[in-house]
């Protein structure tokens, strides 16, 4: 354990989640970051504050109220508390959580701008933008769809082209269009605000390499910052929901200039609640610490715009920017029809939370790298390292010191052990405090899987066989019950739940503010189980429910769309693909042998599938249109070559294609007569 360092005051802030959705697992790996780093600084003895809040602003989530039927204010109370609720539930410890639509909010925006302004960095300049005229409001670049001017693909967004990579603004597209309502967009001038960033060119290239940010991001600013900077476009026209900005009604701040402020506003909110000093931590000398956890998506936000508007508003600027990278599943992009896209109550309804904790730990580093969560390898390692390992160690010592009276000896039976699990809290502590979490339980399991050989070696279940060994047995197992009292308490940050019930065991408290003494002459209580194993049915019931989640909403998605109104205005649901890539399809005509209904599933049908030489099993979402008998003996077309996939019910090993937007309106697709079970469809 390495001397304790001098008392910080640290405060730290995790994204704002915007209020119009839910709470995923990529949300999670931020939150989770954040909140381990947190309770570590906590457990060192440090000063540490952790806020965060709702990002309650912008068109999005005022169209998102709309579409809901509800104002925005309701909008964002919903959304605020329903976040609150996933974050509690995964031990996410904020000392506060607020929004950025609050008083707080409002004055410490008009005082940064107000400032800014004074310093002369805010330019007034008017600017033609696309306007929808049935809708009456400004058109950011997402919600303008039309042809691309350059290479003519068609439904391309207004910012640039994803076929050929153009760019160019939403009025050069070809038949530009309005996502929001399909009228034609107009040109139309306004008044708009400019933060006058080039102006802190120099002072970024200077900030960005100060060691406030990993290299990678620093590198890739430089780039960002060698091409020139552009004056940054703070307001937006009314309608928005924001703050109409001090001297010009009818005009708001861009979300994007209120979120950051927001961090400041949570802590306000919490200082003016408990007393605390908010000048403390905010003024331009501070000595506290100010650490940033974002996502690799924001870092201009972060990296560029906000040290510039907090030094130019003569405030302290962060200290770190600690930028993650995005969370893949089972190797992809999380996907809803894959059944991967999980949100956090969903997976809160199958499993345990801190599974998910010591699984993104163990996969987290201080890079910018990509986290997969790999749902066979989260099984593995969680029960392997957690169940099979920590919580082992304690199940096989505890009741043998039970036996001898509850009471720990003050024998240390083998020095070099505990020598060396003390000795591994030096260096588990400075890679939670660098964030390289995963070398940190990479440790902690060299630890258990020492103490673990120890035990097996010694065998006490042998040894307490043999009478006159009771003075030997109640050794070992002290040991064993140290060594575990470390791992826990190194464990802490991530399995907070856990230690607590580990507290109660081992009647102590865990702590990393103080060496860690050899725990002797102390009575333990009783042990109870502290984890069970994951059972991979859980996993697969919350897969199976996320894609219902995500077909509920994909049938939804018609009615409320306009952009499907027309034949000619239909969506592509996926990107252009090549002859090659079509051609990796294995289209069968296949024989519907049986079909029937699958105890438990409202929406499938089980379907034996005859494709001439062999017979596949697929779950088929066509329960709402079709009886199964009717299905007997026709012929339909299957994808043959997909690649299985694990439902609730059994496997399912192919799709069988059929149209419609769904529930009694869906037809499978049918071949002429003639076709027979096996012909390639092409
Ligand atoms: O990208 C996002 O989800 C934003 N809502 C994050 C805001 S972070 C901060 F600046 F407020
Ligand atoms: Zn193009």
């Amino acid at each position: 354990m390495p001397a304790m360092p001098a008392k910080r005051e640290i405060l730290v802030t995790s994204a704002l989640p915007y209020a119009n959705g839910s709470i995923h697992l990529g949300h999670m790996v931020e939150t989770i970051q954040t909140d381990i780093w947190v309770r570590f600084q906590k457990l060192r003895g440090h000063t540490c504050t952790y806020v965060c809040a709702d990002d309650a602003h912008g068109t999005a989530i005022m169209l998102k109220a709309q579409e809901n039927g509800i104002s925005a204010e309701e909008q964002i109370a919903n959304i605020k508390a329903e976040h609150l609720a996933d974050f509690t539930d995964f031990d996410i410890a904020f000392d506060n959580y607020h929004s950025t639509h609050t008083e707080e909010n409002k004055a410490l925006s008009a005082l940064i701008y107000n400032r800014v302004k004074a310093n002369g960095h805010i330019a007034k300049r008017t600017i033609t933008q696309a306007f929808d005229p049935e809708k009456e409001l400004f058109l950011a670049d997402r919600y303008v769809k039309g042809t691309c001017p350059k290479c003519g693909a068609q439904d391309q967004y207004g910012d640039n082209c994803e076929s050929c990579s153009a760019t160019y603004s939403p009025m050069d597209l070809k038949d530009a269009r309005s996502v929001l309502s399909g009228a034609a967009p107009v040109a139309k001038e306004s008044d708009h605000y400019f933060f006058t960033l080039p102006e802190f060119e120099g002072y970024l290239k200077e900030w960005t390499r100060a060691g406030h940010l990993q290299d990678e991001v620093a590198n890739k600013l430089a780039e960002w910052l060698d091409s020139g900077l552009q004056e940054w476009d703070i307001s937006r026209d009314a309608p928005y929901f924001g703050f109409e900005i001090p001297d010009a009604p009818g005009k708001y701040f861009y979300v994007w200039l209120d979120a950051p402020i927001g961090y400041m506003a949570s802590h306000k909110n919490l200082c003016e609640r408990t007393g605390q000093d908010f000048d403390h931590y905010w003024k331009a000398d501070s000595t506290t610490e100010l650490y940033h956890f974002i996502g690799k998506d924001i870092v201009n936000f972060h990296a560029l715009f906000w040290p510039a508007l907090l030094t130019d508003a003569n405030f302290r600027t962060p200290t770190k920017v600690c930028v993650h990278g995005f969370l893949t599943v089972n190797g992809k992009k999380m996907s809803k029809s894959r059944g991967t896209f999980i949100n956090a109550r969903t997976y809160l309804n199958h499993l345990n939370p801190e599974y998910l904790r010591y699984y993104y730990a163990a996969k987290l580093t201080a890079s910018v790298d990509d986290l997969d969560l790999n749902l066979d390898d989260f099984v593995q390692r969680v029960n392997s390292d957690l169940v099979g390992k920590v919580v082992n160690i304690a199940s096989r010592t505890a009741k043998f010191v039970q036996k001898a009276g509850g009471t720990l000896s003050t024998t240390i039976i083998d020095q070099a052990l505990w020598d060396k699990t003390v000795a591994a809290g030096e260096v588990i502590t400075a890679h939670y405090e660098n964030r390289e979490y995963s070398k940190a339980m990479r440790e902690i399991m060299a630890v258990a899987d020492a103490a673990n050989e120890f035990i097996a070696e010694q065998a006490p279940w042998s040894l307490a066989k043999i009478e006159g060994n009771e003075q030997q047995v109640l050794d070992v197992c002290t040991l064993g019950i140290n060594c575990f009292y470390a791992i826990m308490t190194y464990l802490k940050p991530v399995l907070p739940k856990t230690a607590q019930a580990a507290e109660a065991f081992l009647n102590t408290t865990l702590t990393l503010e103080n060496e860690l003494a050899f725990l002797g002459a102390h009575s333990i209580n009783k042990f109870k189980p502290l984890m069970v194993r994951i059972d991979t049915k859980a996993i697969d019931a919350m897969v199976a429910q996320t894609q219902e989640e995500a077909e509920k909403l994909a049938k939804a998605a018609p009615a409320n769309s306009a952009k499907t109104e027309s034949a000619s205005d239909l969506e592509p649901i996926a990107p252009e693909i090549t002859f090659d890539d079509f051609a990796k399809i294995d289209l069968r005509i296949a024989l519907i042998e049986n079909a029937e209904h699958v105890d438990g599933a409202k929406k499938l049908l089980r379907l034996t599938l005859n494709i001439g030489n062999e017979t596949k099993q697929v779950f088929a979402g066509i329960k709402s249109a079709y009886q199964p008998e009717d299905l007997i003996g026709k012929h339909t077309v299957m994808v043959a070559n997909l690649a299985p996939r694990k439902m609730k019910f059994g496997m399912s090993e192919g799709m069988v294609l059929a149209a419609g937007p769904g529930g009694k309106e869906l037809y499978i697709l049918e071949p002429h007569a003639g076709a027979t079970p096996g012909m390639r469809v092409m």
